[in-house]
């Protein structure tokens, strides 16, 4: 058999890309063997071109002109692994109507302008993958979109963020606090020097709205996403949810509403009852958690970030988009309708709340009758003594959102509460 030669146009070469070329060269005689296609890498844009790249790349591959590459007629294909929403997007949009197909990782890029180029993608006839955009090698988009196409998803809750998972991990299982665990992440590499975009939710609120839109078929963005990060999350919150048989974890949730069609997407800290399998999830790893109304509960689990099992995604995005456009044929994305956003207000949850307050008699009386107030009632409560003063903490019973809100704000007025802690919701299995 004669194989059929894929050549490929690679934009970005750095944690990602380089790894993909890598990759390539190391498994071309498998992929060969096994599909009939061969895939020939034959331009490499980056931004810098005197910088020395890893492994044994030919020179003449490089540009630094990646227009060059997306408009070369020596490109069949183009994988896109540079980040950043421009010029990565007008970038891919190119490559489709020149009938390129198109891989990429960028989970922001999809997660702002997600929809107008899977659009684009369907009207060109091309595939556009991106199983690397959200937990890096753990297969998710594709079991979403095909294993389970006949599915009704009601929920999908992941720990999508490595970096976020690690410090809570070292924070739980070492006791240290936020500041440590933090600067305990940024030596070994799982952080950046600014890791705003982790420790704040805004990576797993980009990953949570292409998770949405992907389950639900409706056009979620990251605007839309709630998000609170972890940085408000104490060492003493930990050791109280320990105590409580639970684990502190960021979660990513996408829920869907079968009876009011609505859809809620959210990135918060939570307590994970340790019997959930969430709550094994350690260190950087990734997990999402998938619930449907047939299938039952799924949870996919691995390495979420880092050059090789991204990588890895891209491969396996690459290898399928190569045959499809040897056949001719593309696996198209649907359509994807306006969501009915549920307002965070309106999202249900048990609630974890805890209060420094004056200890004396009749405290607890007082409190409580706010939370009745409100219509939250409470689950278990628990009183430990600090001194002139008491610790009073409460996991409520399925409440909303609004309600919650209205109670705290009540409760900051009463004069014998001193002090409001970190408000985690709280997931049992
Ligand atoms: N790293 C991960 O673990 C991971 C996981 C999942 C998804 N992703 C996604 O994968 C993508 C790449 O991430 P990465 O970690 O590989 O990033 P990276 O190491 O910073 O690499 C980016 C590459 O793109 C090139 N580049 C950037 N802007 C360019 C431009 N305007 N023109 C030409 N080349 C340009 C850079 O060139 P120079 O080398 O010359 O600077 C570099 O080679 C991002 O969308 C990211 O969100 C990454």
């Amino acid at each position: 058999m004669t194989a059929e030669v894929v050549r490929i146009g690679v934009l970005g070469c750095g944690n990602v890309g380089g790894a993909l070329v890598e990759l390539v060269e190391r498994r071309r005689g498998a992929i060969e063997a096994r599909t009939g296609v061969r895939l020939e890498i034959t331009k490499i844009a980056v931004r810098d071109l005197s910088r020395i790249r890893p492994g044994d790349i030919a020179s003449n591959l490089f540009t630094n002109d990646p227009e060059a590459v997306v408009n070369s007629p020596d490109v069949d294909l183009v994988v896109e692994t540079m980040g950043g929403i421009e010029p990565a997007r007008s970038l891919i949009l190119t490559a489709l109507t020149n009938g390129k197909p198109v891989v990429t990782a960028n989970k922001a890029l999809l997660a702002s302008h997600g929809v107008e180029l899977y659009t684009a993608a369907d009207a060109a006839s091309r595939d556009l993958l991106f199983e690397a955009a959200v937990a890096g090698g753990i297969p998710i988009i594709r079991p979403l979109r095909e294993s389970l196409a006949g599915e009704p998803i009601t929920r999908v809750m992941g720990i999508v963020n490595g970096t976020t998972n690690f410090i809570l991990s070292q924070m739980s299982e070492s006791g240290v606090g936020y500041a440590d665990a933090l600067a305990q992440a940024q030596a070994l590499g799982y952080a950046e020097a600014d890791p705003t975009a982790d420790v704040e939710g805004f990576d797993a609120g980009a990953k949570a709205a292409i998770i949405a839109s992907i389950a639900f078929g409706v056009s979620v963005t990251a605007d839309d996403v709630y998000h609170e990060g972890i940085t408000k999350v104490t060492a003493d919150d930990i050791a109280v949810a320990a105590r409580l048989g639970y684990v502190v974890k960021l979660l990513a949730i996408a829920e869907h509403d079968a009876a009011t069609d609505e859809v809620a997407v959210r990135v918060h800290p939570a307590m994970v009852a340790n019997s959930h399998p969430l709550a094994t999830v350690r260190d950087a790893y990734n997990a999402i958690f998938v619930e449907g109304a047939a299938v039952g509960s799924l949870m996919f689990y691995g390495r979420g970030a880092g050059g090789y099992p991204t990588a890895s995604a891209v491969l396996g995005d690459l290898i399928d988009a190569a045959v499809n456009l040897g056949k001719q044929a593309h696996a198209s994305l649907g359509v994807f309708a306006a969501p009915k956003l549920r307002a965070i207000d309106d999202t249900r949850s048990e609630y974890y709340l805890p209060f420094d307050v004056v200890d004396r008699p009749g405290v607890l009386h007082a409190v409580t009758g706010v939370f009745a107030r409100h219509d939250v009632s409470i689950r278990t409560a628990e009183q430990h003594g600090l001194g002139a003063d008491a610790r009073l903490v409460f996991i409520t019973h399925d409440a909303r959102e609004a309600d919650v809100q209205a109670t705290l704000r009540d409760l900051a007025d009463l004069d014998v509460v001193r002090r409001i802690g970190g408000v985690l919701r709280v997931v049992d299995v």
